[in-house]
């Protein structure tokens, strides 16, 4: 039997750069799947899978984790893990690692950009501009007025690192910064609510918990009417934390006056969304943690957790260390 015969075969749903794939074949064998919209599992090779490489978007539950019995580690490139099913991971002895740490700043700077546009209504005007309107409105003292961030409220929903990135950008502001998170953690210079009074006092809520069974559709139609009139929400968590057609009534109705996204409940956002007709709207495609020193991190982590596994040695960054080996 050859050497190579009894190598460890990594899968990765995504291309890598050539520096990664040599860094992780001398380890395993690597393959790369081709990119096509054919379910995950149809597109893997036949033959045992010891680990696999993934991203935000490859939805790994329970039943595909069946059909792989070999699986002993997931390597996703992303802090959230939300499209693994976790529980079901741990259960059959999969250690799942993610890459925390290296993407607040890049994703509290994409909430605060998101934040500012929807307040000064920064991409509706280039719209505007662009499709040649300003030429027959001139200027008036009334035209696109916007909300005051300087000393306004923020509220922030959720005060783990990227909430609490996203406080400090906001007191650079000179805004006031209210949050509220289930944990009940503190950070001094943020004063700490409930959920209804965050709701009732912010002029801006911005989102930064993760998803899971008790934050899908947090901000539902209730939550939203109990905001302030006039309100802006934004939202680089989950897609699903907020009701997307709640939201589009609320600006539509005027209650809230413009919201700014970087996730959907689906991704890609169908190109029929109610989302994408609303003027209101500051849509960005999931990019969040996309800078190039960013994204550079984030793979260098799941790679970094990937050669842990293949060493059998506890991958440094992991969900769920309780599956690791000891
Ligand atoms: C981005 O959304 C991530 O989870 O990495």
């Amino acid at each position: 039997m050859s050497r190579y015969a009894q190598r460890a075969r990594v899968v990765s749903t995504f291309e890598l750069p050539k520096s990664a794939q040599r860094a992780l074949s001398r380890h395993c064998d690597l393959v790369v799947l081709p990119p096509s919209s054919a379910d995950l599992l149809q597109r893997f090779p036949p033959g045992p899978v010891r680990g696999l490489l993934c991203l935000l978007t490859d939805l790994i539950d329970g039943a595909l984790l069946e059909q792989l019995p070999d699986l002993s580690f997931i390597s996703s490139v992303s802090v959230g893990v939300d499209h693994i099913d976790v529980p079901a991971a741990s259960a059959m002895g999969i250690a799942v690692g993610n890459t925390p740490g290296v993407l607040v700043d890049a994703t509290a700077d994409t909430a605060f950009a998101l934040l500012l546009s929807a307040a000064r209504r920064v991409t509706e005007g280039d719209r505007y501009m662009r499709a040649g309107r300003w030429q027959n409105q001139g200027w008036s003292p009334d035209f696109f007025l916007g909300k005051d961030v300087s000393g306004a409220t923020l509220g922030v929903v959720g005060l783990g690192p990227i909430g609490q990135a996203m406080a400090r950008r906001a007191q650079g502001f000179e805004m006031e910064v209210i949050s509220w998170t289930p944990s009940g953690r503190e950070v001094p210079g943020v004063e700490a609510v409930s959920f209804e009074d965050l709701l009732a006092r912010s002029d801006f809520v911005s989102v930064h918990i993760a998803r899971s069974e008790t934050t899908r559709h947090l901000i539902d139609a209730q939550a939203i009417a109990a905001m302030r009139p006039g309100a802006v929400l934004i939202n680089t968590a989950r897609g699903d934390i907020v009701d997307d057609y709640a939201l589009d009534a609320a600006l539509r109705e005027g209650h809230l006056f413009a919201a700014g996204l970087d996730v959907y409940a689906r991704e890609p956002l169908p190109s029929d969304s109610v989302l994408l007709r609303n003027e209101r709207l500051v849509l960005t495609p999931h990019i969040g943690s996309a800078t190039y020193a960013t994204r550079e991190a984030m793979l260098a982590r799941a790679i970094e957790n990937a050669i842990a596994a293949l060493q059998s040695q506890p991958m440094p960054y992991c969900v769920n260390p309780q599956a690791q080996p000891h």
